[in-house]
């Protein structure tokens, strides 16, 4: 049968007889939304329609017919955001992205056009967004990429790094994890107590530390998105984590002892949102998700306040703009006690907190760094062990 949309005009050939609803199913709409009009009349969803007839579909809600406008031009919108009740057009889209990003530098505090700002950039559509749009709006922003060590995944997000930052000509640090530090994050699994993506995490925040302060950069930049905010406070939330929801915040203040100050500029953005812009801009950016990532509960968190999204617009920011506006100030601001105690780890020099039964102070990444390097180290004997004698291994 022949199936005539609206809105824009349009054909679709559906193979018959078929019932109207489960017409409408293969053509993935509502019934709700719409009236379906056989031979001039109408038809509920258990009419069966021969394969010869013409329907046509007619959307009913008003307002939701044909193409959303720009709340601020009314030209055709190329995105809608619902948490806003708004949609933009391509260049208003941008406006709105950056006034976002804006709002969130002034509410924190978060950046001066005088810094030295380091941007943490992995080859995602967040972080090169961030870079993007601070260099857009005249901030003095580098970029830093850590090689990762994960076999395609990390070489096609280094080129990707590397041709955005040569096309804009900025500033890039690279720092490959297996040529500084020893190991790559696939040698990580099988660790008693962190994942391969507690050691990933764990790396990426020393690695950029360590670069921030020795290149002698005021901000340290991530591109930790709305998304990647609400999901963290769930998670804590739902296991009241309240040490991890007293450091939960959008800007860390740098410390004495060495910590780079550390601000998350999207976190007023969604997900959604960063992939349309980098889209917008025509900027290139790796789709897939790290293959190492699988079962990671933070995408479930995300999941869940999709599905509670879907249904009200807006919770995802009331739920993290309210901890950060007013739970956080009111019940955990100078809690986070440890920034003020920290001395320089025994082992690299760099900031951690005190060792408890007042030993040297090694810090959490050489701890983790010599189990991983120990563990490499066994493995490639047993490798060795393995290799029958008169083979040149
Ligand atoms: Fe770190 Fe995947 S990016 S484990
Ligand atoms: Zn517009
Ligand atoms: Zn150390």
């Amino acid at each position: 049968m022949k199936v005539k949309f609206r809105h824009p005009e349009r054909v679709v050939d559906v193979a018959g007889p078929a019932r109207v609803g489960d017409m409408l199913a293969r053509l993935d709409v509502n019934p709700e939304t719409v009236l379906v009009i056989h031979a001039g009349e109408l038809v509920t969803k258990d009419v069966v329609i021969p394969d010869d007839a013409e329907v046509e579909v007619r959307p009913v809600i008003s307002g939701g017919a044909g193409a959303a406008k720009c709340s601020t031009c009314r030209a055709t919108a190329v995105i809608e955001i619902p948490r806003h009740r708004a949609a933009y057009c391509a260049p208003h889209f941008i406006d709105h992205v950056r006034s976002q990003v804006r709002d969130a530098i002034s509410r924190h505090r978060m950046l001066s056009y005088n810094d030295r700002i380091l941007v943490a950039v992995s080859g995602g559509k967040d972080s090169l967004a961030l870079w993007d749009v601070l260099l857009d709006m005249g901030y003095r922003a580098d970029g830093m990429y850590l090689g990762l060590g994960i076999g395609e995944y990390s070489d096609r997000s280094a080129d990707i790094v590397r041709a955005y930052a040569e096309a804009r000509g900025a500033t890039l640090h690279t720092v490959d994890l297996a040529e500084e530090y020893g190991y790559a994050i696939p040698e990580t699994t099988r660790l008693r107590n962190r994942s391969s993506c507690g050691v990933c995490g764990l790396s990426k925040r020393y690695a950029f530390n360590r670069i921030a302060v020795d290149h002698g950069y005021d901000v340290m930049a991530t591109g930790h998105n709305l998304d990647d905010e609400a999901a963290q406070l769930l998670g804590n939330v739902l296991r009241w984590q309240t040490p991890f929801m007293a450091r939960q915040s959008v800007v860390l203040p740098a410390t004495d002892g060495g910590m780079a100050k550390k601000v998350k500029p999207l976190y007023r953005l969604g997900e959604r949102e960063m992939a349309a812009y980098c889209i917008v801009q025509g900027i290139n950016y790796i789709v897939e998700e790290c293959p190492m990532v699988g079962g990671n509960t933070v995408l479930r968190f995300k999941e869940a306040l999709n599905e509670l999204e879907r249904h009200s617009p807006g919770t995802k920011a009331q739920f993290l703009f309210g901890f950060l506006d007013r739970v956080r100030p009111q019940h955990f601001e100078g809690a986070d006690t440890d920034a003020g105690a920290l001395v320089a780890c025994t082992s690299c020099g760099q900031p951690t907190t005190p060792s408890r039964g007042g030993g040297d102070a090694v810090c959490a990444f050489c701890r983790t760094r010599v189990h991983v390097l120990r563990q490499i180290g066994r493995r490639r004997d047993a490798a060795r062990a393995a290799v029958p004698e008169g083979v040149d291994a």
